[in-house]
């Protein structure tokens, strides 16, 4: 969460800033702001509000400036206003600070500073930093933010600029990502690629613990002992365009429709139909170690782990393992029961989610086997993790994730076959008929993006509910689960999925005339159950969507509106029955005047706890 940037070279900052800043708003966008250096002077510029505020009220600010800081803030410490919003100055104003993270030691470092005469402006932990600077200032900046950073406890990326240094910029990092784009004459930093695309591909990936001294033509980062450390150059392969709308009006929909696409390239390689084999070259885990397996944890956050949830039916079916899904801030804090002959997979669009994260690195402290599903090359996570799973769907920018949560979903199918195939529970023809349904995925979604329009007009109908249910059995159950995630984060609909047998349990008491019901009837063997919840709903006078595959004739004589997605085995349904309901939520957030790639309170990057 919170997004930073850093320039230092011979063009203009002030526009290189907040073009960087506008790519990274998905990771927060409570306010914004940016610290220059000018004449030797640091001069700072903030606002609340979205990052347009701070744009318009630029009015040639510093234009002639050539190094600066930017920050676009997800408000954790401290309401989002103006005083709040980074860059955080010292008592003198000469020194500014941005920062992503928390940290977790604030409060006594603030008062140890107040003792020495510091006085503070906002309620944030972020302005210990500046202060914590100025109090240990001998001269030299990264020097300082070395003994900072010995001295404060939690998460943090943090760029500093000083006007006593002014060809400078020092940055830091533990827990939250920080990369530094080095050009020729020029170098910037960023919490995140596309901030700093259009200007290079060469990246420093900065590592925990390691400090950077950043001029405009050289990039110097020592550990944590301050000793040099050499890096080598990461060189991004993405293209620009994939970090833009290109004639969308939404990164959301742009994503939706990109899904066939990512489906394709996450499978590209790795199933061949001849052979009725998944290869997954990268992962290390032979039939000797597959074999001393004997329990799986998936653990996620939000979308990842609806993904999660998917997975574990796929594995327990396929490779007959148990497997335990947990949310990631839960399974960090219980005493698991895990061991060398555990396999932890987490799963992460970003690969950096603290939660996640930290379970990731409680599974590798007790010696678990450990696999990450991500979609962010050389991320924490994939650095992190024993075996790593690249997920290819390219950058994904809304913060409600689409085409990252079905290539998890593929990864989760390849990961179950690879599994089932070293543990020998699967049959030739059954794994060829796997493989050859993930081959004609990528098509079934392109057919089942044409229904649009039909979703967009129940979208239209009834976008002034209050409330709305989704309800399924077995995989149905996971994918409602997302269906509702995706319908309360952007369009602010309360949304509940539930186990369509647990209804009459409690839940069904709030089905009353005219509520939307969205039921996923795509699994053979409930069918008939499923029916039978439908009715249920229906007897209430509830309006029920349903989506059923193609075959599943007869459904919509029993509810008010259905939704056919193309034949798959059942296992794949997920994939094609999810994409409907992504293109619900949108199309009710749209109705709804919801911003919609960027909602209230989210952001898409948690890199806290
Ligand atoms: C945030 C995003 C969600 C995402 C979750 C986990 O809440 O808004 O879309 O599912 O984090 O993120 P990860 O990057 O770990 O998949």
């Amino acid at each position: 969460m919170c997004g930073i940037v850093g320039y230092i070279g011979e063009q203009c900052a002030v526009p290189i800033l907040l073009e960087g800043l506008a790519k990274l708003e998905y990771r927060g966008y409570d306010s914004a702001g940016i610290a220059v250096l000018d004449d030797g002077t640091v001069e700072v510029k903030k606002q609340k509000g979205k990052l347009n505020n701070l744009v318009n009220s630029m009015n040639g600010f510093y234009k002639e400036a050539v190094s600066g800081i930017g920050h676009t803030r997800w408000a954790t410490h401290g309401r989002p206003n103006n005083e709040n919003a980074h860059p955080h100055t010292d008592c003198t104003g000469k020194i500014a600070v941005v920062h992503n993270g928390i940290i977790e030691n604030y409060m006594e470092l603030r008062e140890w500073l107040i003792s020495r005469g510091h006085s503070f402006k906002s309620e944030t932990d972020t302005e210990v930093l500046p202060h914590l600077i100025e109090e240990l200032y001998q001269g030299d900046l990264v020097d300082t933010l070395q003994q900072v950073i010995s001295k404060v406890e939690g998460s943090y990326a943090m760029v500093a600029m000083n006007a006593e240094n002014s060809g400078e910029l020092a940055a830091a990092r533990h827990d939250s990502p920080l990369i530094i784009g080095l050009g020729e004459g020029e170098n910037f930093l960023a919490s995140d690629i596309p901030a700093i695309l259009k200007h290079t591909r060469n990246t420093y990936i900065l590592e925990d613990g390691e400090v950077a001294r950043i001029t405009p033509r050289e990039v110097n980062i020592s550990d944590s002992q301050g000793r040099p450390v050499l890096k080598e150059v990461f060189k991004v392969q993405w293209e620009q365009g994939q970090a833009e709308k290109n004639g969308y009006p939404h990164f959301m929909l742009k994503e939706i429709y990109e899904q066939p696409r990512a489906i394709r390239d996450t499978l590209a390689g790795r199933v061949s139909l001849d052979e009725g084999k998944v290869t997954l070259k990268e992962i290390k885990l032979d039939e000797e170690k597959v074999s001393q397996i004997d329990k799986i944890y998936i653990t996620a956050c939000g979308t990842a782990y609806h993904a999660g949830m998917v997975g574990k039916s796929i594995i327990e079916s396929l490779a007959r393992v148990p497997v335990e899904v947990d949310i990631a801030s839960e399974l960090r804090y219980r005493d698991v029961m895990m061991n060398e002959n555990t396999l932890v997979i987490v799963i992460s669009q970003s690969g950096e989610t603290a939660d996640t994260l930290a379970s990731l690195r409680e599974a590798n402290r007790v010696g678990a086997r450990t696999l990450a599903v991500t979609n962010v090359v050389d991320s924490s996570i994939a650095r992190e993790a024993g075996d790593v799973l690249y997920t290819w769907a390219g950058p994904e920018i809304a913060v409600a994730s689409t085409k990252a949560y079905t290539t998890q979903l593929v990864a989760m199918y390849l990961l179950g076959l690879y599994l089932a195939q070293k543990r020998e529970t699967i049959d030739r023809g059954e794994a060829v008929e796997i493989i050859n349904n993930l081959r004609e995925l990528s098509t079934k979604v392109e057919t089942t993006l044409q229904n649009g329009e039909k979703i967009k007009q129940f979208a239209e109908q009834y976008s002034n509910s209050t409330s709305s249910f989704f309800i399924g059995r077995g995989l149905d159950y996971a994918v409602a689960l997302e269906g509702a995630l995706k319908l309360k984060e952007i369009s602010y609909m309360h949304a509940e999925a539930y186990a369509a047998g647990e209804l009459k349990h409690g839940t069904l008491s709030l089905i009353v005339e005219g509520v939307p019901v969205v039921a996923l009837a795509t699994q053979q063997h409930v069918y008939d159950k499923m029916i039978s919840n439908i009715k249920e709903v229906k007897a209430r006078d509830a309006t029920v969507l349903a989506l059923a595959p193609e075959g599943f004739t007869g459904i919509e004589q029993v509810v008010d509106e259905a939704v056919f997605i193309p034949e798959a085995h059942p296992v794949i349904a997920p994939v094609l029955t999810v994409v409907p309901l992504q293109m619900l939520a949108y199309y009710m957030a749209l109705q709804r005047g919801c911003d919609v790639d960027q909602p209230r309170n989210l952001a898409k990057s948690v890199t806290v706890e």
